[in-house]
């Protein structure tokens, strides 16, 4: 019978999503995109010494650097199809088939120019302490659209009259809000008529009902996994709102995003860091300082090249909050962790794991919901020992030292999931494995 697992970033995203889901695909023959967009920055990194490889994926599943994988984006994706095409065309440089593996939903609404400059006008609007410092890739400004029931979707542009009857009607509407609100430029309506059916043609063999064709692949006996990009505390429902990204990044997007019930998903895989990071504004209560080289900040920033695959700056780190990892949890009915990125932990002496806070005199054991009370939050930590040995590259379970199975048992039983998968480096062998997702 076919086994469909979903993978859930459950902090602030670039927990590692990417290389799990490349080293999961070896039992799935299909990878699926539910949420989000090119704001995602998902780095693999396969082989070792001078063939080594390095991929950095925006918007194609991370599935598609396994030969004869296909690859779905569904109907949840916001689709920038000049991107997708970049993205595309850069892959198959690298010797990658694509467009016959790669399919893309009809109902994808379109990243247009104006979102764009919507989303980077809007932040330049805003004051220093509330800039959501978003990648600026118009993601808020499309989902907007697809809620406002205006956007111009993916299979839009193969009616060009009717597409372009849609965009005068919502450029109009976009063009005053940059040029009486926002004082900016207006988008020039042909310039972008052009520029988005230019691309139909390239486009339009790779559109199929993603539902339909998930449906035919689970019945055809293929296993199926859900990617999904971001993570539980940036969802725009359940995280540190406002400072968070416009869609649902958790579980149950993975059945709204492409059209797949939800009793279809028979395990969901939380990835997880070992500490916590964060790109962008709003609070994050066991944030470290990363500048001064004595604190654990620094080598987490350091030794784990912390800096953002798509917009280049520095993540801010700190140490692992279990408190926020109980709401994840929860919210995504996790059925496992995968603790990423342990090796960059090594050689620190001591190590904190936020287990509550303090919020206005009271103790809670859990994060609160949205940012202001967030902010709010002094951080209750336990100390438990580190660790000296290496265990970058560690691939089974008893060769890591003492002391970092107590941490990983300490998390399990604070975060009341078990720790099924272990990754101490970035390429694919080094993973340890306790329950395999896809043998459950
Ligand atoms: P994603 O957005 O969740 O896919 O994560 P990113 O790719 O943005 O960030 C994770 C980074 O950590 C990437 O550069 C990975 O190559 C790297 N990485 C993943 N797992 C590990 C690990 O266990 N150890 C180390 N040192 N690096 C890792
Ligand atoms: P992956 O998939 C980390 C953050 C931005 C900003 C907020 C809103 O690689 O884990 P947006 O452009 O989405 O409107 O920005 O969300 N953000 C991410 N942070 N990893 C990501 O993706 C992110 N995608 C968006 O930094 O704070
Ligand atoms: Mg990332």
């Amino acid at each position: 019978m076919s086994k469909n697992v979903v993978v859930i970033g459950t902090q602030w995203g670039d927990e590692g999503k990417g290389k799990i889901v490349d080293w999961l695909t070896d039992h799935a023959q299909g990878v699926v995109r539910f949420q989000g967009g090119h704001n995602a920055g998902h780095t693999l990194v396969i082989g070792q010494g001078a063939s080594q490889r390095e991929y950095k994926l925006n918007l194609v599943p991370s599935g598609i650097v396994r030969e004869g994988v296909n690859c779905y984006i569904g109907n949840g994706v916001v689709l920038d199809a000049g991107h997708l095409l970049y993205e595309i065309d850069g892959l198959e440089k690298a010797g990658l088939e694509v467009r016959n593996r790669l399919k893309v939903s009809p109902g994808c609404p379109l990243i247009l120019d104006y979102h764009v400059r919507l989303d980077k006008a809007r932040e330049a609007a805003r004051d220093p302490e509330r800039k959501i410092g978003t990648t600026g890739k118009g993601i808020g400004p499309t989902y907007e659209d697809k809620v406002a029931r205006r956007a111009l979707r993916v299979y839009d542009l193969f009616y060009p009259e009717r597409f372009a009857e849609k965009l005068r009607e919502v450029l109009d509407y976009h063009n005053f809000v940059l040029t009486k609100y926002l004082n900016t430029d207006a988008v020039d309506y042909q310039a972008q008529l052009d520029s988005a059916l230019s691309k139909a043609e390239l486009l339009q063999p790779m559109v199929t009902d993603i539902s339909a064709a998930l449906y035919e692949a689970n019945k055809a006996g293929h296993n199926l996994l859900f990617e999904g990009a971001q993570g539980t505390l940036l969802d725009v429902d359940h995280g540190t709102y406002p400072y968070v990204t416009s869609s649902n990044c958790i579980s149950g997007q993975a059945a709204a995003g492409t059209g797949v019930g939800p009793g279809m998903l028979h395990y969901v895989l939380g990835i997880t860091k070992a500490y916590t990071t964060r790109v962008g504004g709003g609070p994050f209560p066991s944030e470290l300082d990363i500048e001064s080289t004595d604190s654990p900040g620094f080598q987490m920033s350091d030794k784990g090249r912390e800096i953002g695959t798509v917009t280049k700056r520095k993540r801010r780190c700190g140490w692992f909050d279990a408190a926020a990892l109980r709401r994840s949890a929860r919210i995504n009915g996790l059925s496992g962790l995968c603790i990423t990125k342990l090796d960059v932990l090594d050689g620190i002496q001591e190590l904190n794991i936020c287990t509550g806070y303090e919020l206005d005199g009271k103790r809670v054991d859990m994060l609160p919901v949205g940012a202001d009370d967030v902010a709010r939050c002094k951080p209750v930590y336990e100390t438990v020992p580190g660790w000296n040995e290496n265990t970058f590259g560690v691939s089974r379970w008893e060769d890591l030292p003492a002391n970092a199975r107590h941490y990983l048992e300490r998390l399990e039983a604070l975060c009341e999931v078990p720790v099924d998968i272990v990754s101490t480096g970035p390429e694919r062998d080094e993973t340890i494995v306790r329950r395999h997702p896809f043998s459950l």
